[in-house]
């Protein structure tokens, strides 16, 4: 059972005031916020043990070192990862995806293979497998959705013996569609082709488990799970990982190093060239603690409530139209008012303390589908509550009736 005003007592900015109106932060996609714990944590790294990591002898190195380490444990707990061989540290979802792009790609896409991505993939895990399909002359295909912003089932048609990955978002950050994504590895797995989850949207909302899931590999940010900017993760399965070839190179990722040649450390470290975000890595940590002390399938049942209820309060009024309707959805829900701009809808709804994002999201192609400018979407996180819901929808109509709709 969550204690929803104990949890808001947690995050200091949630009793900022914009515009001299309280604060309804919306835009969670976008970036959530932090608990006190969170910020804490850095502070007491600054304060209290800052020290570069896996270099020195000394007591505050191995006292950073300790804790960073046991913040690795903790995320592979929370994902359930078999090592945390298999988690290495980035800064962000982009970055693992682009470390894979290159890394990976590099090494195993060849000319003539072929790519296949979702047609709703945020931009972050689809211009990386368009640039690697440009540098090596493979084919980038792509699986679509339909008007409900489901993925097409047989998708599987769209695999044969040239696909070397599958890349998919678990859920949507422009429609918040929830995609069957054991569903599809199954099927990829079922004539040899690898899976790459974008878990950016789903890991603060739904369990992830990357055992269960047998993803092949799976990204996330931190900052989108209560945790700092400029952290992320990558997970891989830890064969896939070994045969990978080192993509940012320096200090720490290496073995031994001579003018001649130069040899690799093991992983994760392998990974992870120059001096990590550290302070970043371990505040991550304890964010996990944190969805960890409130539970996640706590968090999933408590924002599933809260977005039907949304659902059930948006759709209600005539002139909106809502973006995503699949069945299975997490998080947001992206519409548009009849004869507006969204630019406008949030440029409105900011007047009046409301923050949402508006705009293409990072998802061009979803848009294209559409053929929309863009959406105003509003993100749930789990400090949101019914009132906000409430704020958004009266807002909603006073925006509507001012303009005659
Ligand atoms: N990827 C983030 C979003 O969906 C920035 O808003």
């Amino acid at each position: 059972m969550i204690d929803i005003e104990k949890i808001r007592k947690d995050f200091p900015i949630l009793n900022e005031k914009v515009y001299g109106k309280s604060l309804v932060y919306l835009d969670n996609g976008a970036t959530t916020q932090k608990p006190q714990q969170v910020i804490d944590a850095i502070c007491e790294c600054y304060a209290h043990y800052n020290s570069n990591i896996h270099r020195g002898v000394h007591f505050l190195s191995n006292k950073a070192t300790d804790i960073h380490e046991k913040s690795r444990e903790t995320i592979r707990e929370f994902i359930n990862a078999d090592s945390s061989e298999e988690l290495i540290f980035t800064a962000g979802t982009t970055e693992s995806i682009n470390l894979l792009a290159y890394s990976w790609g590099d090494f195993c896409v060849e000319e003539g293979d072929e790519i296949l991505v979702s047609e709703m993939e945020h931009h972050s895990n689809l211009v990386p497998w368009q640039l690697l399909c440009e540098r090596k002359g493979a084919k980038f295909k792509y699986i679509p959705f339909d008007d409900n912003g489901v993925l097409s089932s047989d998708f599987d048609s769209l695999i044969n013996e040239k696909t070397k990955l599958v890349c998919v978002n678990h859920v949507s950050n422009a429609l918040g569609t929830i995609n069957p994504i054991k569903d599809i590895i199954e099927k990829a797995h079922a004539k040899g082709v690898k899976v790459l989850v974008d878990a950016a949207q789903s890991i603060q909302h739904i369990k992830v488990d990357v055992k269960d899931l047998d993803c092949d590999f799976l990204v996330f940010s931190g900052h989108k799970i209560y945790g700092p900017t400029g952290t992320g993760i990558l997970y891989g399965k830890k064969d896939l990982l070994n045969a990978m070839s080192p993509w940012q190179s320096g200090g720490e990722m290496i073995e031994t190093v001579s003018l001649d040649k130069t040899t690799f450390n093991v992983l994760p470290f392998k990974f992870e060239a120059g001096t990590p975000n550290y302070v970043g890595n371990i505040a991550l940590g304890r964010a996990i603690e944190y969805v960890n002390e409130i539970g996640i399938d706590n968090i999933e049942k408590y924002e599933a409530d809260l977005l039907k209820y949304a659902h059930e309060k948006l759709s209600s009024i005539p002139s909106l139209k809502i973006y995503g309707n699949a069945e299975n959805k997490a998080s947001l829900i992206s519409f548009l008012i009849e004869g507006t701009h969204p630019y406008d809808i949030g440029t409105l709804l900011d007047r009046m303390g409301i923050a949402v994002r508006t705009g293409t999201h990072c998802a061009e192609t979803v848009m294209q589908h559409f053929d929309i400018p863009g959406t105003i979407r509003a993100s749930f996180a789990i400090y949101n509550t019914k009132k906000d819901i409430d704020d958004l929808y009266e807002g909603l109509l006073k925006i509507t009736k001012m303009l005659g709709l």
